[in-house]
This record gives C-alpha cells, sequence and structure tokens, in this order.
C-alpha cells in the first residue's frame, strides 16, 4: 500500500463515527461494475449500490463517456432565466418514466434538496388555488426524508432530529408500519398492516382538520431506517384517505426510483399514483449528484398559471439545478437502464435474491428478514444496552471478508446494483451468514 499524502483529520465526515473511522479507516480508490478497490488493492462486492445510487454498478463506459463529453463541450449554464437541451430531454425522458400525468420535472442537487423542493412546491400549489390556510405537512415515524430542514422535520427519526430542535412547527407524523410481531419474514410485502393508514383519518385529519393540511410525505418502502415493506393495501389507503380530503400525497422515491423495486419507481409497482415523487440517487447512477421532483401536470398548471404573465411564477432554485454534467449523467444512465432492461432483470432476479436473504433465518441474533425487489432487510438482535453495536460490527467483519453492506441500528440493508449475479447474490449472503456465525459466538 502506497504511504497516503493526506491525514484524516480536516474532513468531518457525515453520518460517520469519525472517531472510529479515522482510528481504522476504510478507503475506496477506485470501482468497476459490481466492485469497489480499496487503497490496499482488495476487491469488495458492492452489496449497497454505494448508497441506494449506483444502479447500473459502476463507472459504466456509457455514462462516463457521456459526462466527458459534456464536461468538454459546456461545463455550466445558468440554471435561471437560461437553458440547455440537456435539462429539457432528461425532464421529457423522467416524465414518460412516471405513472399517470407526473410529467413535470424540477431539478435539485440532492434528495434533500428534492424534498424540501417537494414540500414548497405543495405549499405554493395550496395557496395558488386560495387555500394558502393549507400549511400543515405529515410524515411518518422511522422515514429519512434526507438532511435539510424540511426533511428531517418530516423525517421521523429521532437521531437525526434531537440535537436540532424544533426546525418546521406544523409538522405531525404517522405512525410507522414495522410490526415484526405481526410481519416477521415476510416476503414481499406483509399481509397484515392495511388499515395502519387510517391513522390519517382517525387522527390526524380530527386534529388539524383536514382543510389545513397541505401534503402527506411517505417512502413508498422506508429504506434508511431498516427496510420497511409497506404493508399490502396501505399505500393505496393513504392514496384515498388523501383524495377524499384534498391533501397532497408526496412519494419520496429517491431510494426506490429506477428500477430497485423492479420496476421505474415503486409507484408503478403497487399500483399507487402520488402527487409528487422526488427522485434522486439512481437519476445519475451516482455518478453526478442530482434530484428532482416530479409533479402532476395540474400542480405545475395551478402554479404557473397563478403568477401575472411573464412574472416568475416559483421563486424557487438553485445554482445547480439542471447542471450540464447531471444531466449528461441522467440521460446515460436513462438510456443505459432502457438497453440493459435493468428494471425487469431486478424484477427477474428479485426471487432469486429472496430465497437467498431467507437462508439467513437460523442464523444467530436473526430475528426479521424483509425483501422487495432488490432490497432486503436483515434485522439482528440488539445487544442489551448497545444499540446498534451488533451489526455494526458485522459491517466492519464483512468489510475484512471483502463485501460492503450498509447498517442502520442492528438492521443489515442490502440493495445491490441491478446488474448482480446470482452467484454474486450466495456470495454477499454467504459471506454475511458466515459472519453471522462468527460474531453469534461472541
Ligand atoms: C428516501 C430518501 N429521501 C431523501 C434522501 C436524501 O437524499 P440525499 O442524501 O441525496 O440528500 C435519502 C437518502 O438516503 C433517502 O433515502
Amino acid at each position: 500500500m502506497k504511504p497516503r499524502d493526506f491525514q484524516l483529520d480536516a474532513y468531518w465526515m457525515p453520518f460517520t463515527a469519525n472517531r472510529q473511522f479515522k482510528s481504522a479507516p476504510r478507503l475506496f480508490v477506485a470501482a468497476k461494475d459490481m466492485h469497489y478497490i480499496t487503497d490496499d488493492g482488495r476487491r469488495v462486492l458492492d452489496g449497497t449500490s454505494g448508497l441506494w445510487c449506483v444502479n447500473a454498478g459502476h463507472c459504466r463506459p456509457k455514462i462516463v463517456e457521456a459526462v466527458k463529453k459534456q464536461v468538454e463541450t459546456m461545463d455550466y449554464s445558468p440554471a435561471f432565466q437560461m437553458g440547455h437541451p440537456g435539462a429539457f430531454r432528461v425532464a421529457e425522458r423522467v416524465a414518460k418514466l412516471a405513472p399517470g400525468d407526473l410529467d413535470h420535472v424540477f431539478y435539485t442537487n440532492s434528495g434533500s434538496e428534492a424534498v424540501d423542493t417537494a414540500l414548497k412546491i405543495a405549499l405554493a400549489y395550496h395557496r395558488a388555488r386560495g387555500e394558502g390556510q393549507r400549511t400543515v405537512l405529515v410524515g411518518r415515524e422511522r422515514g429519512y426524508h434526507g438532511a435539510g430542514f424540511g426533511g428531517m422535520s418530516v423525517g421521523g427519526m429521532p437521531a437525526n432530529r434531537k440535537a436540532f430542535g424544533n426546525a418546521l412547527s406544523r409538522v405531525d407524523h404517522l405512525g410507522h408500519t414495522h410490526y415484526p410481531g405481526e410481519n416477521a419474514f415476510s416476503r414481499g410485502q406483509p399481509a397484515w398492516g392495511a388499515h395502519l393508514a387510517d391513522e390519517l383519518e382517525n387522527r390526524i385529519i380530527p386534529l388539524h382538520d383536514a382543510s389545513n393540511i397541505a401534503a402527506v410525505i411517505v417512502e413508498p418502502m422506508a429504506g434508511s431506517t431498516g427496510v420497511l415493506v409497506p404493508p399490502k393495501g396501505y399505500l393505496e389507503r393513504l392514496r384515498s384517505i388523501c383524495d377524499k380530503y384534498g391533501i397532497l400525497l408526496i412519494f419520496d422515491e429517491v431510494i426506490t426510483g429506477f428500477g430497485r423495486l423492479g420496476s421505474a419507481f415503486a409507484g408503478n409497482a403497487v399500483g399507487v399514483v402520488p402527487d409528487m415523487m422526488t427522485i434522486a440517487k439512481g437519476l445519475t447512477n451516482g455518478t453526478v449528484p442530482m434530484g428532482a421532483v416530479i409533479v402532476r401536470r395540474g400542480i405545475y398548471e395551478a402554479v404557473i398559471e397563478a403568477a401575472p404573465p411573464n412574472t416568475v411564477e416559483l421563486f424557487h432554485g438553485y445554482t445547480y439545478s439542471g447542471h450540464p454534467l447531471a444531466t449528461a449523467a441522467a440521460e446515460a444512465s436513462l438510456e443505459l437502464f432502457e438497453e440493459e432492461q435493468l428494471f425487469e432483470r431486478a424484477q427477474q432476479l428479485a426471487p432469486y435474491f429472496e430465497n437467498a436473504v431467507h437462508s439467513l433465518r437460523e442464523m444467530p441474533h436473526v430475528i426479521d428478514i424483509r425483501n422487495m425487489g432488490l432490497v432486503a432487510g436483515i434485522e439482528l438482535e440488539a445487544r442489551p444496552g448497545k444499540a446498534g453495536e451488533r451489526a455494526f460490527r458485522a459491517f466492519l467483519r464483512c468489510y475484512e471478508k471483502g463485501i460492503l453492506i450498509r447498517t442502520t441500528g442492528d438492521i443489515i440493508a442490502l440493495s445491490p446494483p441491478l446488474i448482480i449475479s446470482e452467484q454474486q447474490i450466495d456470495e454477499l449472503v454467504d459471506v454475511i451468514g458466515d459472519t453471522l456465525r462468527e460474531i453469534g459466538r461472541d
């Protein structure tokens, strides 16, 4: 290994145990297809698509070439009052992939910004229609909607909020849908729990009055808090309650978009069309930061038409909205997904993946396994008084053994690139099995 030509101290790493990391750093220096290469030259099988984003695998030549060509041609184009062709082409392509009349696309640079943008659009939409009193935003416990103030507030992860006090004030949360007592070891969508959506009608609406509620935002499948698969009928029920009371339904598809669940979006997979979708990650195959909000035509039209002619209709946007490098990466990624039929591939591989992960059921400390598409959560029993420690040890050991997994609390989350082979699924599961046996002994 080459001696390092940098120190570790200056970089304050995000969502990372900085002291632990800096005492035993884990550094990637290259990546190709299903593997990372570490600074000491080891190959690590990517079981997490980086951070749920590299759906087509790493450093795919088509995407790399598109970004190279774009950076040589035009590095940047102003996002406000000017445009460039790539931004329009990608919007059109994304609109075609989205279900129903979700056919307008607002660009951001991340999932967090997409969530903040969707929440602001919800408020602007109601205001444009003369219902400016609709300002309550409803999230869900155990939801993750990024790290901005908006996303943090509607999110339901205590650790992400407790240091920062009350952020957005007019926010409430539905209960989560994770009930292992009823649904442990479910394959695909659990049978029990559609009625959990009724809390919107039975508690939240009476409390705030429906006429004050702007939007409900949920991840159709909650990823970051440990792969919480929506019970059958739950999302459908949320949809119908929102319809009944004129509340917008936002699906945060930052993780579930672009084939993860075997179709373009989770909404397509479960047959529920939201009013807005937030996307990011897989949109550019993780190559260049980019997010977006996809909105229904009626929302776009209401906001646009409420403004006087030839004036700015929505006072919102980012310097890098629709950045040329991001749109080049997105265009090439979307083409690649289609050429290689990767969403269909994920769907075809899902049963194999499901059987493989559920084979870990008898391993020490495993208390639940759940899956949908090419996502799985393996929940371990927490060590008394040391929540998260057991799974983190598994993560470190798996890394030593040459596979990358992700853990949240005591849950191992798997979300491999959609190009993974059956043999690589076996490798992933075998290494996790060996690891669980080893840590089960101590
Ligand atoms: C559902 C969901 N929303 C939003 C985000 C935030 O995305 P970003 O980290 O790009 O801001 C994430 C990130 O994992 C996510 O999973």
